[in-house]
């Protein structure tokens, strides 16, 4: 009772109606010859879905078909209950299938959904359309409505939350943040459907209990509205974007490049410990692999510049290159190896750029990323395209990032057709409009190449979400200003 209190069920428009609850909305097409749930809200509330169809005469036992607008819990959950007493079919983006199984009561569902879809039952027809980015396999769907002898275009957006796109969501759950980029995609698809009833899976997406307590005085159909679609959809992109905005300053990265490698001997505990000291949150480092197989963080392929010694780092095994000193200022340290630097600095409230510099260094690299469980705090990146997806195929866990002075079509294409979730331009490319139209595209933004005070100044400024440097106390007294 306490339940249904909560939402009154009702008709919302021709054979459409509202049998859900306040949080978790779910809708029940009647359509001549049996009925279509969209959404089965909570586990606890499944029976109040049962309920409401009761008050409006209607019999759980007559629903033949439950489709899903994507897999979470509070769009699936009555789903297993719901079908047991009426035994109908449930549809589900095969997308979306990793959701419902690690449900308490799950369910496995009897037919995937395509972009294209028409599911028929009765008098209805239902498209349905691709939406991936509030889950990868997030479905919309449209179908008509009669009501007085006129049709209406009556559509939900399947996926409108952003919560679930922001950053610490998306690492925590080793989501790509090109889910970002989808969502904004997907909302351009949308936009071009002419809707004149839009449908929320949440209620207070179209006002649901509002618009039913003023059906009851009102002439007109509160629901039947063809400027609120688009009105949505338009809300859902900025809210997105102001995310995106947003993190780009509460989600910054001050990486220090190769440790406070301005300072200190570069990629050397010395220089990461100064860097951390100095006030960076992220440590930039470089990773080949020595005569014996050893990753080492080293930048360079020869030893002199930073050494003064001859040969190139794999020229040596790992103990021999125990012998060498990397120098910068008065200062010396010996040349460490990726292990010790992820045993030592791992634990730490930091995000490590991991920079494979080699080709055929993914698997060992992720291999102790995974053994130190440090796949959420770590981005890889190179310059080198094919190691970049030999990683994404090898370890899709972890986040990775390409290092490029280009960012052409052909390029972001590429990189979304692999995954990868960030792009690391030279600072030679990065402008504000660059900035905003990479985050459309759902990238986060990574600077390099940031050799000046003024050229860092001009990228925090474009907007980027992180940059390398080798001055992070430079970049920590800038960004404080941020806060004031
Ligand atoms: O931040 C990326 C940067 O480290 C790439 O250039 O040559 O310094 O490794 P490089
Ligand atoms: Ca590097």
């Amino acid at each position: 009772k306490d339940m249904l209190s909560d939402m009154i069920p009702f008709r919302m428009a021709g054979n459409l109606y509202f049998v859900g609850t306040y949080k978790a909305s779910s809708h029940l097409i009647d359509t001549g010859e049996g009925l279509i749930l969209i959404d089965t809200g909570y586990d606890t509330t499944a029976d109040v879905i049962v309920d409401s169809m009761k008050i409006l005469g209607f019999d759980i036992r007559d629903v033949k078909y439950i489709i899903h607008s994507h897999g979470h819990y509070d769009h699936t959950g009555g789903t297993a209950k719901l079908v047991e007493l009426s035994g109908a079919k449930t549809f589900l983006h095969s997308a979306d299938i990793k959701y419902v199984e690690s449900l308490e009561n799950s369910f496995v569902p009897d037919f995937d959904i395509h972009d294209g879809d028409v599911i028929r039952l009765g008098n209805t027809e239902i498209l349905c359309k691709e939406t991936p980015g509030h889950t990868e396999g997030t479905v919309s769907f449209f179908f008509d409505v009669e009501e007085k002898g006129k049709k209406y275009r009556a559509a939900m957006f399947g996926g409108a939350g952003v919560n679930q796109l922001r950053k610490n969501y998306l690492k925590e759950r080793n989501l790509s943040y090109f889910q970002r980029g989808q969502f904004l995609e997907s909302i351009k698809r949308l936009k071009e459907e002419n809707v004149d009833i839009f449908i929320g899976n949440h209620s207070w997406q179209n006002q649901t209990r509002e618009k039913y307590e003023r059906s009851l005085t009102c002439e007109e159909n509160p629901f039947i509205d063809d400027t609120e679609w688009v009105t949505f959809l338009t809300k859902c992109e900025e809210g997105m974007l102001k995310v995106i905005h947003e993190e780009s300053r509460t989600e910054f990265i001050n990486f220090a490049h190769r440790g406070a490698s301005e300072y200190t001997p570069e990629n050397t505990m010395l220089a990461f410990n100064v860097g951390i000291y100095m006030g960076a949150n992220g440590i930039e480092t470089d990773v080949q692999l020595t005569k014996d197989g050893i990753p080492v963080l080293f930048h360079d392929e020869t030893l002199e510049r930073v050494t003064g010694e001859a040969g190139c780092i794999q020229d040596y095994t790992y103990d021999e290159l125990q012998a060498f000193l990397v120098r910068k200022n008065e200062y010396v340290d010996k040349i460490l190896k990726l292990e010790d630097f992820l045993k030592c600095f791992g634990f730490r409230d930091l995000t490590f750029a991991i920079e494979l510099k080699q080709y055929g260094t993914a698997q060992i690299v992720a291999d102790l990323i995974r053994k130190y469980k440090l796949e959420q705090k770590i981005v890889i990146t190179s310059f080198r395209w094919e190691e970049l997806v030999a990683m994404r195929k090898y370890a899709p866990e972890l986040k990775t990032g390409y290092l490029t002075k280009v960012a052409d079509e052909a390029v972001l294409v590429k990189m979304k057709e692999a995954g990868v979730d960030e792009i690391c331009p030279s600072s030679l490319i990065v402008t504000k409009e660059n900035v905003e139209y990479w985050h459309s595209l759902g990238l986060n933004v990574r600077a390099y190449g940031i050799g000046t005070e003024e050229i860092m100044k001009r990228a925090c400024e474009a907007g980027v979400d992180g940059m390398t440097v080798n001055f992070p106390d430079k970049l920590t007294e800038y960004i404080k200003g941020w806060n004031k």
